[in-house]
């Protein structure tokens, strides 16, 4: 199976966690938009959609999807999303797509974190996909001195020439060169500098479910 062959079976797979009646937190990425094409086929077993991104809600919508302002949403009993590394104990790197605040808020809302993955994201100790930060763009140079003082390498994102901005009007710094051995502490640490927005280390809340796309099928890994 190819690794987007992986992606879809995991979307498909991911289907049997959404709760009929309910509203479903939706994330953003190339895994994420497998399963937005699968729930589409099941969009009437569910109310509406809160997407972690533009991308995604433009995407719910084009398959009649509601997509739901988070303010107006109490409960949420499931959020469903890729990861770009994830460990044995459910804690995450995310951030690839640039999305990972909108990710964060949406996922904290959650009962349920199930993450969608093919199984290259299962790593040992987070850190070789480099640590997505999210900042104030005035903010960009004093943080990017602050991570290369914890150790990494930090690199601004670039797209076109131009720092990419995210969905909020944020920059993204690409921190490389990290080992990650207490991605609680250092998801604090981060989130302590000031100008940071976000950091892509969901390990606080990390995943509750992993399902993780083999070339023998779907495991899952269950959290807590
Ligand atoms: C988006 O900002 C990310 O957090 C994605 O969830 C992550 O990058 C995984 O993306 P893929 O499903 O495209 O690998």
């Amino acid at each position: 199976m190819t690794q987007d062959e992986l992606k879809q079976a995991v979307a498909r797979a991911a289907i049997d966690y959404i709760v009929d009646g309910e509203i479903i937190g939706v994330g953003t990425g190339s895994t994420a938009n497998f399963f937005i094409d699968e729930l589409g086929k099941v969009k009437h077993r569910i109310r509406g959609a809160v997407a972690s991104s533009e991308a995604t809600a433009a995407r719910l919508r084009s398959h009649g999807i509601a997509v739901l302002d988070l303010n107006d949403v109490q409960d949420m009993p499931v959020y469903i999303d890729g990861a770009d590394e994830i460990t044995r104990t459910g804690a995450m790197i995310k951030g690839g797509g640039a999305a990972l605040t909108r990710e964060k808020i949406v996922a904290s809302v959650a009962r349920r974190f199930v993450c969608i993955a093919d199984g290259s994201k299962l790593v040992d100790m987070l850190g070789q996909f480099p640590l997505p930060v999210e900042v104030i763009p005035m903010a960009h140079a004093v943080v990017g001195r602050k991570l290369a003082a914890l150790g990494g390498k930090p690199v601004l994102r670039i797209r076109d020439g131009q720092p990419l901005v995210t969905d909020n009007g944020g920059y993204i710094i690409d921190v490389h060169g990290l080992q990650i051995a207490d991605p609680v502490a250092l998801e604090d640490e981060i989130n302590n500098i000031v100008g940071v927005i976000t950091n892509g280390l969901f390990a606080r809340h990390g995943a509750s479910v992993c399902l993780l796309g083999r070339q023998d099928g779907v495991e899952t890994l269950s959290f807590g």
